[in-house]
């Protein structure tokens, strides 16, 4: 039988509309395979960035268990400024709590929500700061970053107990917390959010430490 008759016609493009059929579902399984891959690796990604801005905030004594594997949902979270059912995250230590790693938003900040995490032992005293995302003014609110300038390190140490609450303010206001040149607006945003969080962990203390009493 010749080269061209119909019936080796119809075998080729059988062959040939075979081998697209196989091409196509090897690519498109490879496809599949690359965004899996790539997906989970965002995931990760994304997990170990949490991870590392969590333990920016706690002290490593504090804690012997992975902070992000510790997740409380917080009650009344709208006193923080937050959705309902959001997390804060246990820092555990011999299995017991030793403290915890709060969100708390500010709404008065210049342009709009500044999301910051502070870190707290079991007994009120901030351990780390960190403003997590802002919309504030580059070269004059957004010293607030930690990478910008050590301003919001002026909060560890700090309590409910060795701070009065005229002193949880900015000093232009009269308290002990630093403002910025030509910006006051952002730094007394955050100092009453950071306050509004100790005074929410005092209030939640039997929910955050049950079976344990503060010292
Ligand atoms: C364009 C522009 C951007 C500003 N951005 C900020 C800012 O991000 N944070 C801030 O505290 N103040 C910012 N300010 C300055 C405030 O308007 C305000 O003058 C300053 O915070 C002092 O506030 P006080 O009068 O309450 O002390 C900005 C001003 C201008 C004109």
């Amino acid at each position: 039988m010749s080269a061209n008759t119909p019936t080796s016609l119809g075998a080729s493009i059988r062959n040939g509309a075979l081998s697209l059929g196989v091409f196509a579902i090897i690519t498109a399984a490879a496809i599949s395979l690359t965004y899996v891959a790539g997906s989970d690796a965002i995931a990760a990604n994304k997990a170990a960035a949490k991870a590392r801005a969590l333990e920016a905030v706690m002290s490593p004594s504090l804690y012997d268990q992975s902070l992000l594997e510790s997740p409380i949902t917080l009650a009344h979270a709208d006193q923080l400024n937050l959705v309902e059912h959001s997390l804060g995250y246990a820092a555990i230590k011999n299995d017991v709590a030793q403290g915890i790693v709060l969100p708390v938003v500010a709404k008065d900040g210049y342009s709009g929500d500044i999301s910051m995490l502070v870190g707290l032992s079991r007994d009120g005293v901030i351990q780390g700061v960190r403003v997590l995302e802002h919309k504030e003014t580059p070269g004059l609110g957004d010293k607030v970053e930690r990478k910008k300038s050590a301003w919001i390190d002026e909060f560890i140490g700090h309590s409910l107990t060795n701070t009065s609450p005229d002193e949880w303010a900015v000093t232009k206001d009269g308290g002990l917390f630093d403002v910025f040149t030509g910006a006051t607006i952002t730094p007394r945003a955050v100092v009453s959010a950071v306050h509004k969080s100790l005074r929410y962990h005092e209030q939640q203390q039997s929910s955050f430490y049950p079976n344990t009493q503060a010292d």
